[in-house]
């Protein structure tokens, strides 16, 4: 049904984004370096970006929650598989993730109760160089 229930939040050492497709712009959404928060292990906060997939579930009313979590899984693995055919192709590194504190961050996004965040994708420069 074209839902687009994804939204990608950005975090930078400047602070976090909203990315606005439309617009092709990102919202600001907290200032400051909260990289460090989008993962419990230490190298997350030291990627130059670290994607957050949230998914909007007030975009999906409709659904039964088992349903609403599997599509947000799918078109998250999608589009973090599309982040990763990016990077091979820019020579950057990247790692899909899961393990999050997902109430810390939620609240360091200012999510809704309806906004649940799937995945986290950190993307760098890998140590190798390549
Ligand atoms: C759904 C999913 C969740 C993952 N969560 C984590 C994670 O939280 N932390 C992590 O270091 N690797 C995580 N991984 C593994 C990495 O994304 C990656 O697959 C692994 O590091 C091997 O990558 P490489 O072949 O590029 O070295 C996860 C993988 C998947 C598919």
């Amino acid at each position: 049904m074209n839902r687009q229930e994804i939204d990608i939040y950005v975090a930078t050492a400047k602070g976090v984004y909203l990315y606005e497709a439309k617009q092709h712009s990102l919202k600001v959404i907290a200032a400051g370096d909260l990289r460090g928060l989008t993962g419990k292990q230490d190298y997350v906060k030291d990627a130059a970006v670290n994607l957050i997939y949230v998914a909007d579930y007030s975009k999906m009313s409709a659904a039964s929650d088992q349903v609403k979590e599997f599509y947000a899984a799918a078109d998250t693995g999608f589009i973090s598989e599309n982040v990763y055919l990016y990077c091979a192709s820019a020579g950057l590194a990247t790692v899909v993730r899961a393990y999050i504190d997902i109430p810390q961050l939620s609240k360091a996004i200012k999510l809704r109760a309806d906004q649940k965040i799937i995945l986290a994708q950190s993307v760098g420069y890998g140590k190798s160089g390549r």
